[in-house]
Protein backbone atom coordinates (compact mmCIF):
# COMPACT_ATOMS: atom_id res chain seq x y z
CA UNK A 1 0.00 0.00 0.00
CA UNK A 2 0.76 3.47 -0.15
CA UNK A 3 2.54 5.04 3.03
CA UNK A 4 1.03 6.43 6.37
CA UNK A 5 1.38 9.78 6.68
CA UNK A 6 -0.51 11.00 9.57
CA UNK A 7 -0.82 14.94 10.10
CA UNK A 8 -2.09 16.86 13.17
CA UNK A 9 -3.94 19.77 12.57
CA UNK A 10 -2.19 22.78 14.17
CA UNK A 11 -5.47 24.64 13.69
CA UNK A 12 -6.41 22.62 17.04
CA UNK A 13 -3.14 23.59 18.90
CA UNK A 14 -2.42 26.66 21.38
CA UNK A 15 -1.22 29.12 18.28
CA UNK A 16 0.70 31.03 21.38
CA UNK A 17 2.79 28.14 21.36
CA UNK A 18 3.33 26.90 18.06
CA UNK A 19 6.49 25.63 18.21
CA UNK A 20 6.56 23.76 21.17
CA UNK A 21 3.00 22.74 19.94
CA UNK A 22 4.53 21.51 17.13
CA UNK A 23 7.71 19.73 18.57
CA UNK A 24 5.29 17.79 20.86
CA UNK A 25 3.38 16.55 17.69
CA UNK A 26 6.53 15.53 16.54
CA UNK A 27 7.71 13.68 19.04
CA UNK A 28 4.39 11.96 19.78
CA UNK A 29 4.57 10.37 16.56
CA UNK A 30 3.46 12.68 13.47
CA UNK A 31 4.99 12.31 10.62
CA UNK A 32 3.60 15.89 9.18
CA UNK A 33 1.97 19.37 10.40
CA UNK A 34 -1.19 20.11 8.75
CA UNK A 35 -1.19 23.68 8.56
CA UNK A 36 -4.59 25.42 7.72
CA UNK A 37 -4.49 29.03 6.17
CA UNK A 38 -7.55 31.05 5.82
CA UNK A 39 -8.45 34.08 4.25
CA UNK A 40 -11.99 34.90 5.45
CA UNK A 41 -13.19 34.66 2.34
CA UNK A 42 -13.31 31.61 1.00
CA UNK A 43 -14.25 30.11 4.54
CA UNK A 44 -16.09 32.26 6.89
CA UNK A 45 -12.72 32.25 9.66
CA UNK A 46 -9.26 33.37 9.20
CA UNK A 47 -6.63 31.71 10.81
CA UNK A 48 -2.57 32.10 9.81
CA UNK A 49 -0.97 32.62 6.32
CA UNK A 50 3.09 33.30 5.24
CA UNK A 51 4.41 35.30 8.09
CA UNK A 52 3.15 32.62 10.14
CA UNK A 53 4.67 29.21 8.46
CA UNK A 54 8.30 31.66 8.17
CA UNK A 55 8.36 31.72 12.24
CA UNK A 56 7.75 28.24 12.43
CA UNK A 57 9.84 27.38 10.12
CA UNK A 58 12.61 28.56 12.09
CA UNK A 59 11.84 26.36 14.74
CA UNK A 60 11.29 22.86 12.97
CA UNK A 61 12.39 20.95 9.80
CA UNK A 62 8.96 18.96 9.42
CA UNK A 63 7.22 18.89 6.09
CA UNK A 64 4.83 21.54 7.05
CA UNK A 65 1.97 20.32 4.95
CA UNK A 66 -0.47 23.56 4.00
CA UNK A 67 -3.92 23.17 2.70
CA UNK A 68 -4.76 27.06 1.45
CA UNK A 69 -8.32 27.47 2.09
CA UNK A 70 -8.16 30.97 -0.34
CA UNK A 71 -10.01 32.25 -2.77
CA UNK A 72 -6.79 33.10 -4.60
CA UNK A 73 -4.07 30.62 -4.28
CA UNK A 74 -1.67 31.99 -6.91
CA UNK A 75 -1.30 35.11 -4.77
CA UNK A 76 0.07 32.27 -2.26
CA UNK A 77 2.77 30.87 -3.98
CA UNK A 78 5.65 32.92 -4.08
CA UNK A 79 4.87 34.14 -0.01
CA UNK A 80 4.18 30.24 1.26
CA UNK A 81 7.70 28.93 -0.73
CA UNK A 82 9.83 31.48 0.95
CA UNK A 83 8.16 30.83 4.01
CA UNK A 84 9.58 27.26 4.15
CA UNK A 85 5.97 25.74 3.24
CA UNK A 86 6.50 21.90 2.10
CA UNK A 87 2.92 20.94 0.72
CA UNK A 88 0.54 23.33 -0.96
CA UNK A 89 -2.72 22.02 -1.61
CA UNK A 90 -5.22 24.57 -3.02
CA UNK A 91 -8.89 24.04 -3.77
CA UNK A 92 -10.33 23.17 -7.13
CA UNK A 93 -13.32 24.76 -6.56
CA UNK A 94 -11.04 28.11 -6.96
CA UNK A 95 -8.92 26.95 -9.34
CA UNK A 96 -10.65 25.32 -12.48
CA UNK A 97 -9.21 28.11 -14.87
CA UNK A 98 -5.48 28.00 -13.61
CA UNK A 99 -4.39 25.02 -11.95
CA UNK A 100 -1.69 23.73 -14.48
CA UNK A 101 -0.33 27.38 -14.14
CA UNK A 102 -0.54 26.95 -10.31
CA UNK A 103 0.76 23.19 -10.56
CA UNK A 104 3.84 24.67 -12.41
CA UNK A 105 4.71 27.35 -9.86
CA UNK A 106 4.29 25.13 -6.84
CA UNK A 107 6.38 23.04 -8.21
CA UNK A 108 8.82 25.98 -9.08
CA UNK A 109 9.14 26.84 -5.22
CA UNK A 110 10.05 23.38 -4.40
CA UNK A 111 6.69 22.78 -2.87
CA UNK A 112 4.80 19.50 -3.30
CA UNK A 113 0.76 20.26 -5.27
CA UNK A 114 -1.83 18.94 -4.38
CA UNK A 115 -5.66 19.58 -4.59
CA UNK A 116 -8.45 19.64 -1.95
CA UNK A 117 -12.42 19.75 -2.53
CA UNK A 118 -14.88 20.05 -0.53
CA UNK A 119 -17.89 17.94 0.31
CA UNK A 120 -19.99 19.44 -2.29
CA UNK A 121 -17.67 19.18 -5.47
CA UNK A 122 -17.93 15.97 -7.38
CA UNK A 123 -14.75 13.67 -7.48
CA UNK A 124 -14.65 13.76 -11.20
CA UNK A 125 -13.71 17.45 -11.26
CA UNK A 126 -9.95 16.41 -9.82
CA UNK A 127 -9.35 13.97 -12.59
CA UNK A 128 -7.60 16.47 -14.84
CA UNK A 129 -5.15 17.35 -12.35
CA UNK A 130 -3.84 14.08 -11.59
CA UNK A 131 -3.51 13.29 -14.85
CA UNK A 132 -2.18 16.03 -16.48
CA UNK A 133 1.62 16.73 -17.72
CA UNK A 134 1.81 19.19 -14.71
CA UNK A 135 -0.05 17.56 -11.94
CA UNK A 136 -0.69 17.17 -8.42
CA UNK A 137 0.95 14.60 -5.90
CA UNK A 138 -1.61 14.34 -3.27
CA UNK A 139 -5.95 14.89 -3.33
CA UNK A 140 -7.50 15.85 -0.59
CA UNK A 141 -10.87 15.13 0.30
CA UNK A 142 -12.45 17.16 2.74
CA UNK A 143 -14.78 15.27 5.13
CA UNK A 144 -16.13 18.71 6.76
CA UNK A 145 -17.22 21.67 5.40
CA UNK A 146 -13.80 23.68 5.55
CA UNK A 147 -13.63 26.21 8.19
CA UNK A 148 -13.87 24.82 11.62
CA UNK A 149 -11.94 21.90 13.82
CA UNK A 150 -14.19 20.15 15.48
CA UNK A 151 -17.04 18.62 13.47
CA UNK A 152 -18.16 15.52 12.27
CA UNK A 153 -16.97 13.34 9.88
CA UNK A 154 -19.36 12.76 6.68
CA UNK A 155 -19.06 8.91 5.73
CA UNK A 156 -20.87 9.58 2.43
CA UNK A 157 -17.24 11.07 1.49
CA UNK A 158 -15.61 7.83 1.71
CA UNK A 159 -17.23 7.27 -2.00
CA UNK A 160 -14.89 9.70 -3.87
CA UNK A 161 -12.13 8.14 -1.59
CA UNK A 162 -12.51 4.29 -3.18
CA UNK A 163 -13.35 5.67 -6.61
CA UNK A 164 -10.03 7.66 -6.32
CA UNK A 165 -8.19 4.81 -4.69
CA UNK A 166 -9.19 1.82 -7.34
CA UNK A 167 -8.26 4.72 -9.81
CA UNK A 168 -5.16 5.97 -8.65
CA UNK A 169 -3.52 2.81 -6.74
CA UNK A 170 -0.51 4.70 -5.83
CA UNK A 171 -1.70 8.45 -5.22
CA UNK A 172 -1.26 9.78 -2.03
CA UNK A 173 -5.14 10.43 -0.51
CA UNK A 174 -5.63 12.56 2.17
CA UNK A 175 -8.71 13.07 4.29
CA UNK A 176 -8.99 16.20 6.66
CA UNK A 177 -11.80 16.76 8.94
CA UNK A 178 -13.13 14.48 11.70
CA UNK A 179 -10.87 11.92 11.83
CA UNK A 180 -10.01 10.40 15.25
CA UNK A 181 -10.12 6.77 16.56
CA UNK A 182 -14.01 6.30 16.11
CA UNK A 183 -13.92 7.08 12.09
CA UNK A 184 -9.83 6.27 11.00
CA UNK A 185 -11.28 2.57 9.98
CA UNK A 186 -13.91 3.86 7.25
CA UNK A 187 -11.07 5.95 6.01
CA UNK A 188 -8.38 4.21 6.14
CA UNK A 189 -10.49 1.03 4.49
CA UNK A 190 -11.87 2.60 1.80
CA UNK A 191 -8.06 3.61 0.29
CA UNK A 192 -6.98 7.34 2.19
CA UNK A 193 -3.37 6.89 3.58
CA UNK A 194 -2.87 10.91 4.86
CA UNK A 195 -4.81 11.61 7.83
CA UNK A 196 -5.36 14.77 8.99
CA UNK A 197 -6.32 14.97 13.08
CA UNK A 198 -6.79 17.92 15.00
CA UNK A 199 -9.41 18.17 17.43
CA UNK A 200 -9.02 14.33 18.43
CA UNK A 201 -5.48 14.18 18.71
CA UNK A 202 -5.08 17.45 20.56
CA UNK A 203 -7.99 16.90 22.80
CA UNK A 204 -6.28 13.39 23.65
CA UNK A 205 -4.84 12.93 27.30
CA UNK A 206 -2.07 11.23 25.34
CA UNK A 207 -1.53 12.03 21.68
CA UNK A 208 1.18 9.60 20.88
CA UNK A 209 -1.80 7.02 21.78
CA UNK A 210 -4.32 8.49 18.96
CA UNK A 211 -1.71 9.50 16.13
CA UNK A 212 -0.19 5.46 16.91
CA UNK A 213 -4.04 4.15 16.61
CA UNK A 214 -4.11 5.92 13.58
CA UNK A 215 -1.14 4.86 12.13
CA UNK A 216 -2.04 1.25 12.72
CA UNK A 217 -5.71 1.47 10.92
CA UNK A 218 -3.42 2.80 7.86
CA UNK A 219 -0.99 0.17 7.79
CA UNK A 220 -2.88 -2.79 8.57
C1 LIG B 1 -11.05 22.37 8.59
C2 LIG B 1 -9.60 22.08 8.47
C3 LIG B 1 -9.14 20.89 9.20
C4 LIG B 1 -9.43 20.90 10.69
C5 LIG B 1 -9.65 19.49 11.12
O1 LIG B 1 -11.39 23.36 7.69
O2 LIG B 1 -9.22 21.91 7.11
O3 LIG B 1 -7.76 20.64 8.94
O4 LIG B 1 -8.41 21.47 11.45
O5 LIG B 1 -9.98 19.47 12.48
P1 LIG B 1 -10.70 18.22 13.14
O6 LIG B 1 -9.77 17.05 13.02
O7 LIG B 1 -10.94 18.65 14.54
O8 LIG B 1 -11.99 17.99 12.37
ZN1 LIG C 1 -7.13 21.24 6.66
Amino acid sequence: GVAAKIAPSMLSSDFANLASEAERMLKCGADWLHMDIMDGHFVPNLTLGAPVIQSLRKHTKAYLDCHLMVTNPLDYVEPMGKAGASGFTFHVEVSKDNWQELVQRIKSKGMTPGVALKPGTPIEEVYPLIEGENHVEMVLVMTVEPGFGGQKFMPEMMEKVRTLRQRYPSLDIEVDGGLGPSTIDVAASAGANCIVAGSSVFGAPEPATVISLLRISVEE
